[in-house]
């Protein structure tokens, strides 16, 4: 019995397609054929259903079919049977209707730049897949069954502690397991920082980064003053009456200079003095390529910075995976945020962390990707010496992009220049704060961990095309 025109049923007014088909028995399918009925609107709120026997004898199914089914439907609330008068269909049951208004999405750009020097993401045809993969098996096989319940606000202790060792070793940071909180990323340890209300501004932060984190803090109410930059790094000593000061210590972002060991100092001092906080933004620490790299500012105070890191450029921005390392004070506080369960990031993509940090792969990844990156940059500079010898290279050998620097006034010509040629980049002028009343010089910002290893010869040999000609001034012999 595939299809069946039920006709018999007066109360319903109209003849009732009942598509009786598709896995299981009578019942499960009579059940089925109502609920799309009503779903679809061919049943109405209110209508009247045919008694069990008309609409027995009309499908070819025993009465009890009829009656389980509709039994079935009652329960679950698709139907109402009241003495006296009938199995009517539920006043909620309220019909599929078409959304009044389907929210237009930007059509998927199916092209995109035919060079890709965008900062921010790295080398994503570089992900370890099979070490990632083998450490989620491990980390699924070892799994106790209480791991596929409700998740810890603090994140897995085998994470906690794998990470607590490792930044220890790799970055210099002074922790233990209880001071480390998972999240999903940078912008997720703001969003609960200050969205969240542990922390209130104004917050200082370097005249130039990333607007979206300015927007997250925004959002959030906080009121950001920027801090102007020179060549140490931002001037900490003009912080002024602010709570706490977000700095990106090891590779000022994007400018590419270290804070001065003075300044990191000082930044320390200013906290214990004014009983502020440091928010140590450490996006790419462990990519340092003319040295070791400099060790986390958090070393220096515990109790006065808060350390915040992440996978996004370590191994892919979509694993959303990040920590934060804190004060003893703030612990509690972040963990209120966070709620009674984890319910942000997986666990089991933790536990995976963990493995693959315990077991190596992420340190053999890190040195990996550290040696492709250097290269990398080490190409751009001879590259461009060769062929731009104009555009100077600035900022320190270190993490996954570099600032070309422009003679004044080119910058945007450049940009536009480069997107003629196909370069999707960014100049400097992209990042710097709207109320930061200091400019760095005129600036490209490189990508050159974006592109795959095949494309990035290509994408350095438009570039160097696309770069403005040296003035009169500039040309050298
Ligand atoms: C300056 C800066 N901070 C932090 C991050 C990391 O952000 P998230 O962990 O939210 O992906 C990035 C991007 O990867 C960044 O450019």
């Amino acid at each position: 019995m595939a299809n069946s025109w039920v006709n018999s049923a007066e109360r319903i007014g109209s003849d009732l397609h009942l598509e009786m088909s598709g896995p299981g028995g009578r019942r499960t399918a009579l059940i089925r054929a109502l609920r799309e009925a009503v779903r679809d609107g061919r049943l109405a709120p209110g209508t009247r259903l045919p008694p069990y026997r008309s609409l027995a004898a009309d499908l070819g199914v025993a009465r009890n079919t009829v009656a389980d089914a509709y039994a079935e439907l009652v329960a679950e609330g698709w139907l109402t049977a009241r003495q006296g008068s009938g199995t009517r269909v539920a006043e909620r049951a309220e019909p599929l209707r078409p959304a009044a208004r389907v929210p237009k999405r930007a059509p998927p750009r199916v092209r995109g730049p035919r060079h890709n020097l965008l900062q921010g993401t790295p080398d994503v045809s570089a992900f370890p897949r099979a070490a990632w993969l083998a450490s989620y098996r491990r980390a699924l096989q070892q799994a106790p069954n209480e791991v596929f319940g409700p998740g810890d606000p603090a994140g897995r202790a085998e994470l906690r502690e794998a990470l607590g060792e490792y930044l220890a070793r790799a970055r210099g940071v002074r922790t233990e397991p209880g001071r480390i909180v998972i999240c999903s990323g940078f912008a997720h340890a703001l969003r609960l920082l200050f969205g969240g209300g542990v922390l209130r501004g104004p917050l200082a932060v370097e005249a130039y980064g990333l607007g979206f984190h300015r927007e997250i803090l925004a959002d959030a109410g906080v009121r950001t003053v920027p801090l102007p930059l020179d060549e140490h790094g931002a001037q900490v000593d003009r912080l002024g009456r602010e709570r706490a000061v977000l700095l990106t210590p090891a590779h000022q972002f994007p400018t590419g200079g270290p804070l001065h060991p003075a300044r990191r100092a000082a930044v320390i001092d200013w906290a214990r003095a004014r009983n502020g906080l440091v928010l140590e933004d450490d996006y790419d620490g462990e990519f340092r390529y003319d040295r070791r790299p400099v060790g986390a500012v958090q070393g220096l105070d515990p109790e006065r910075v808060i350390h915040i890191g992440s996978v996004s450029k370590s191994l892919s921005p979509a694993v959303r995976l990040g920590w934060m390392v804190l004060p003893a004070r703030y612990v509690e506080d972040v963990l209120a945020v966070k709620g009674e369960r984890e319910a942000w990031v997986s666990v089991l993509d933790q536990l995976s962390l963990a493995d693959f940090i315990v077991s190596g792969s992420y340190d053999r990844h890190v040195r990996r990707m550290r040696q492709r990156y250097r290269s990398r940059r080490d190409r751009l500079v001879a590259a461009l010496a060769e062929h731009a010898p104009q555009v100077e290279v600035t900022g320190v050998a270190a993490g996954l992009h570099a600032v070309l620097r422009l003679p004044p006034g080119t910058e945007a010509s450049a940009v536009k220049a480069a997107a003629w040629q196909g370069i999707a980049l960014d100049g400097l002028a992209a990042f710097r704060h709207p109320d930061a009343d200091m400019a760095v010089s005129d600036g490209l910002v490189v990508g050159y961990a974006t592109p795959s290893e095949h494309a990035y010869g290509p994408a350095v040999e438009a570039l160097c095309g696309a770069l403005p000609p040296p003035s009169t001034g500039d040309a050298r012999p």
